[in-house]
């Protein structure tokens, strides 16, 4: 039975640095130990409005980087995109405001023992853990591609980093505002074939997930994602968030992405079941 993240922790965290970043907001919180605990992929469920707020549902927000620096101190970073009440107002909050954070929760992507040849894709926002994950990989000797995706220039997350951070970036908009004109799908076949890719990591809107995943199936590479489902309280309580995910014994069930994922198998997830439990799901 699947349960919380065993590191997880629920601190004030002041917010040490918050500044715009092209369509998002960067904000560096100091978390304390949580840094340390922190892996690739996992993400923090953060408490919005203020104390006496009506927003009573946490955030889920991808953690971007960690810095463990030692004695019980570090910092975590976000990528923030102002849309809805809740991510507008974490984006709004000035240095020195304090966020109730629970984290880091979720799983984590995983790291290959051997040097592989790594994809990773990430949609807007859903680039931010893909960094972090980028520095573990080159570490472990990884040649590293990235392809950022967006509708538009404003909503690529840092490409300049992206670039300093992997052997090579590419990056796609759908109006053509930078990089090729068009989705991460048009160009990931070629990638595939040119590099000779083992693994794909990616991160970004369902969509993308589900169509990566095919392109992965079709050219029989592996492939992790950090699934995006809609999350009311981040730590396995309230089943808003199930997802139908194949075992290995072939029998489908209703995994919960915040415990079970985000992180998971790309092949494994039902995507075309849209949000409905396809027949034969266990226990339906
Ligand atoms: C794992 C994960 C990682 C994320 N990472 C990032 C990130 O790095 N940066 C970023 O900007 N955003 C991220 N998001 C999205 C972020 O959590 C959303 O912006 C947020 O949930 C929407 O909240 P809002 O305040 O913008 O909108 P609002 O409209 O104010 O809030 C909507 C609220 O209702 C909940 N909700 C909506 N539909 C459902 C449903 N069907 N069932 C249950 N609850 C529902 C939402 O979870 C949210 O709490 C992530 C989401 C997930 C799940
Ligand atoms: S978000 Fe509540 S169980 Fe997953």
């Amino acid at each position: 039975m699947s349960s919380i993240n065993r590191s997880a922790s629920n601190v004030y965290a002041e917010i040490t640095s918050n500044r715009k970043a092209g369509a998002y907001h960067h904000i560096a919180l100091s978390v304390g130990e949580m840094a340390a605990h922190v892996r690739p992929g996992n993400f923090v469920a953060i408490s919005v409005g203020g104390e006496g707020s009506s927003m009573v549902l946490r955030r889920a927000f991808a953690i971007y980087r960690s810095v463990d620096l030692g004695n019980g101190q570090g910092q975590i970073e976000l990528v923030v995109a102002p849309h809805g009440q809740g991510s507008t107002w974490v984006a709004s909050q000035p240095v020195g405001a304090k966020l109730n954070v629970i984290g880091p929760l979720g799983t984590a992507f995983g790291i290959p023992t051997e040097p592989v040849r790594a994809l990773l894709v990430g949609g807007g926002y859903g680039s931010a853990p893909l960094f972090g994950l980028s520095e573990v990989l080159k570490a472990r000797g990884c040649r590293v591609d990235m392809v950022l995706g967006a509708s538009t220039a404003m909503k690529i997350y840092a490409p300049l980093e992206g670039k300093r951070s992997v052997n090579a970036l590419t990056i796609t908009t759908e109006d053509g505002s930078t990089g090729i004109q068009g989705r991460v799908s048009d160009v990931i076949p070629d990638i595939i074939d040119t590099n000779n890719i083992d693994i794909i990591y990616s991160c970004g809107p369902m969509g993308m997930l589900q169509a990566i995943t095919d392109i992965a199936r079709a050219k029989e590479v592996m492939h992790q994602c950090a699934v995006e489902e809609s999350m009311a309280c981040g730590i396995g309580v309230c089943m808003t968030c199930v997802l139908p995910v194949r075992g290995e014994d072939g029998v489908i069930r209703m995994l919960r992405s915040c415990i079970d994922g985000p992180v998971m198998d790309g092949a494994d997830v039902i995507w075309e079941s849209k949000r409905t439990i396809p027949e034969g799901t266990w226990g339906a």
